[in-house]
């Protein structure tokens, strides 16, 4: 009956009613009519059916090349293929039938002369030669739009290869490279692709097969001549392409890596507008740029310079073979040896035997941004991710949470280490502070137990198992770990809460809100909870933003929490809040707690004094302070700095 409640239009919906995305919530009479006409040009949608793995499959370990990546698509290379043939094939015809036109409709065969004038010939000459031209265009529409498709497929193909790719890159890979130059594998690179797949391909196809074909077209006028013309030509055509093709390549790699050094110093200072302009940096950074764009300019200029001794060098070319034909042909033709409509044939077939290596020339630039763009691409899909998970990686059981640093050292760079054979032992439940100076290490150490990096001696264990053993999934999905930079993504508080996790309800946020004491910001905000923040959360202070990834990380109940300085930006007052809320937040987890505030410390069960990659000093907060050693020291000094005394009652 409900279906009929709405002038018995809902049998239409009827097959539809449990169809993925239609939640049925009773459609208006009114928009009945608007809602068919909307479903009949809805696509279905396939259940999306995206996974994640860290281990590349089969078909993402293959070697990135062109051919495979176009293999995908055989129905539209093959079509695509055959279209350049045609097309080859239909544009020569014009010439063929001019020559005809006139030994035939003109009396060209000059001992015929006037036996073979005919209005009709000509006419029905000029009628085909349209048609071969309308033919020709008819066909490169078609041609275009088998490549415009078939190069979208295959950018979108590896595009998500290479985003994926990146994905399962380690820490170390992101820190290295500038990402300026990833972004521009993204840009520039899968660009240069696409317009190589679009139109440097075929062109490149047709044009070659272009020269193919005259050559045979004109073997088959007439040997003799053709002979002279081609093998007169070709040589020269030659010996100037082989300078043309080392000078350009020189051209080239400067042009591409002069760009590079523009576009990385472009990012770099609008990244850092804010430090630039504080520390009036602008001429600095005006010179620095002037030197890069400079750079750049130059090498633009020498491959100019290369393109304008080429270009013209091949039309000379073209002019002497023109003069040559001139020549012999007009003493064949003198001869009888050679038709006029031959001859001119001729010099229509030589044009455009010359015409395609001119668009060579152009396209060069193309072919090699393409075939460059592609050993990039290859490179960083190859680039094996320095954290990897082992062939047969355990899927790791739910942990109770004792963390165990057995002999670790480390470094980032080889022969620098930056920790020194470091042995911890973390009982489960319990919670440890790292405390020490500025580049002691303690990231370092918590970049280790969440397995950002992998230590260069030594083993870090879960629960008594090594964490290289396990899935890197299984391992962080029990591991929560808050940075000191919070990061929020475009989008409201709540995503950025519940940041893609399931089974999350409104009344877990709702908790976690409070707990972390963010209630008044969430009241304080037009839309709530549903309030977008900005892209890195700029909108936001640094302390909120804070607050926000330690709600977050309340929401993912890890079972080992890891705090890198996550308090830092907090206030006073916060601070308190975010001493209860670490209670909460602690309760019957393991932790981590880097705090430069003592204060925050000295609330662990245990302390750790980290300095200089190794481990000083280690106890109760109590323990240590009695024992009078570097801790005791560090807390003296961080009182008479105004610090709050912990071990006072507030
Ligand atoms: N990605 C990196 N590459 C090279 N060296 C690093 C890197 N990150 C940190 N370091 C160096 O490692 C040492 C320890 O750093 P870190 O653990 O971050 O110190 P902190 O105790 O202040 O957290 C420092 O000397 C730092 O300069
Ligand atoms: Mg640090």
């Amino acid at each position: 009956m409900a279906w009929g409640g709405w002038g018995g239009g809902g049998g239409m919906f009827g097959g539809r009613a449990t169809a993925p995305g239609l939640p049925f919530g009773g459609i208006p009479s009114e928009l009945m009519e608007g809602a068919t006409q909307i479903l009949k040009t809805e696509p279905e949608h396939a259940p999306s059916n995206i996974t994640f793995t860290q281990r590349p499959n089969a078909k993402e370990r293959q070697r990135l090349t062109l051919p495979k990546l176009l293999r995908v698509y055989p129905g539209w290379v093959v079509s695509g293929s055959f279209l350049a043939i045609l097309i080859s094939l239909v544009m020569q015809v014009g010439p063929l039938l001019t020559a005809y036109a006139i030994d035939h409709g003109m009396g060209g065969t000059s001992r015929h002369f006037h036996s073979q004038r005919s209005l009709t010939v000509i006419f029905v000459c000029a009628v085909l030669y349209l048609g071969s031209a309308l033919v020709s265009v008819w066909l490169q529409k078609m041609q275009v739009d088998v490549t415009g498709k078939l190069s979208s497929r295959v950018m979108h193909d590896l595009r998500i290869r290479v985003f994926t790719h990146f994905q399962r890159l380690s820490l170390d890979f992101f820190t290295d490279e500038k990402s300026g130059v990833l972004m521009s594998r993204m840009t520039s690179d899968i660009e240069n692709l696409q317009q190589f797949i679009q139109d440097g391909i075929s062109s490149f196809a047709i044009q070659g097969l272009t020269m193919i074909v005259i050559t045979v077209v004109l073997f088959s006028l007439n040997v003799t001549l053709a002979a002279w013309t081609i093998f007169l030509v070709v040589p020269i055509l030659f010996a100037l392409s082989i300078w043309f093709h080392s000078a350009s390549e020189r051209g080239y790699l400067l042009v591409r890596d002069r760009i590079a050094n523009v576009l990385a110093d472009l990012s770099e200072s609008l990244y850092g507008i804010r430090v630039v302009t504080s520390n009036n940096r602008q001429h600095r950074n005006i010179r620095n740029h002037r030197h890069v764009v400079g750079a750049y300019r130059d090498a633009n200029l020498y491959t100019g310079r290369v393109n304008s001794v080429y270009g013209p060098a091949t039309i000379m070319v073209g002019i002497l073979a023109q003069a040559l034909l001139l020549l012999i042909g007009g003493h064949m033709v003198l001869n009888g040896q050679l038709t006029l409509g031959y001859l001119v044939a001729f010099f229509l077939y030589l044009n455009r035997f010359f015409s395609p290596i001119q668009l060579l020339t152009q396209q060069y630039t193309a072919l090699q941004q393409g075939r460059s763009s592609i050993i990039r691409l290859r490179e960083l899909v190859e680039t094996q991710p320095s954290v990897d998970e082992v062939e047969d990686a355990l899927v790791l059981p739910t942990i109770e949470g004792r963390i165990t640093f057995e002999h670790v050292s480390f470094g980032y760079l080889p022969g620098k280490l930056v920790l020194h054979d470091i042995d911890l032992e973390i009982a489960p439940g319990e919670s440890v502070a790292f405390v020490g100076p500025t580049g002691a290490g303690k990231s370092t150490m918590a970049k280790l137990a969440n397995r950002f990096y992998d230590p260069t001696e030594g083993r870090v264990l879960l629960d008594g198992i090594d964490i290289r053993s396990v899935t890197l999934r299984s391992l962080r999905s029990q591991l929560g770990v808050v940075p000191q930079e919070a990061f929020l993504f475009a989008g409201s508080i709540r995503t950025n809460l519940s940041f893609g996790r399931t089974g999350i309800t409104d009344e877990d946020i709702e908790e976690a809100i409070d707990v972390v004491g963010l209630r008044e910001l969430v009241e304080r905000l037009p839309q709530g909870l549903d309030t977008e923040v900005h892209e890195r959360g700029q909108t936001l202070a640094a302390g909120e933003r804070q607050l926000l990834a330690l709600a977050r990380a309340f929401l993912a109940r890890p079972r080992v929490l890891i705090l890198d300085e996550a308090t830092s930006s907090l206030d006073l007052r916060s601070e308190t809040v975010i001493e209860h809320a670490l209670d909460r937040l602690l309760e019957g987890r393991s932790a981590i707690l880097i705090a430069h505030r003592l204060t925050t410390a000295q609330r662990a069960d245990r302390i750790v004094v980290i300095d200089h990659g190794g481990i000083v000093e280690m106890g109760t907060p109590s323990e240590l302070l009695r024992a009078g050693g570097a801790y005791a020291s560090m807390y003296e000094a961080w009182l008479a700095s105004g610090g709050r005394d912990a071990t006072q009652p507030e």
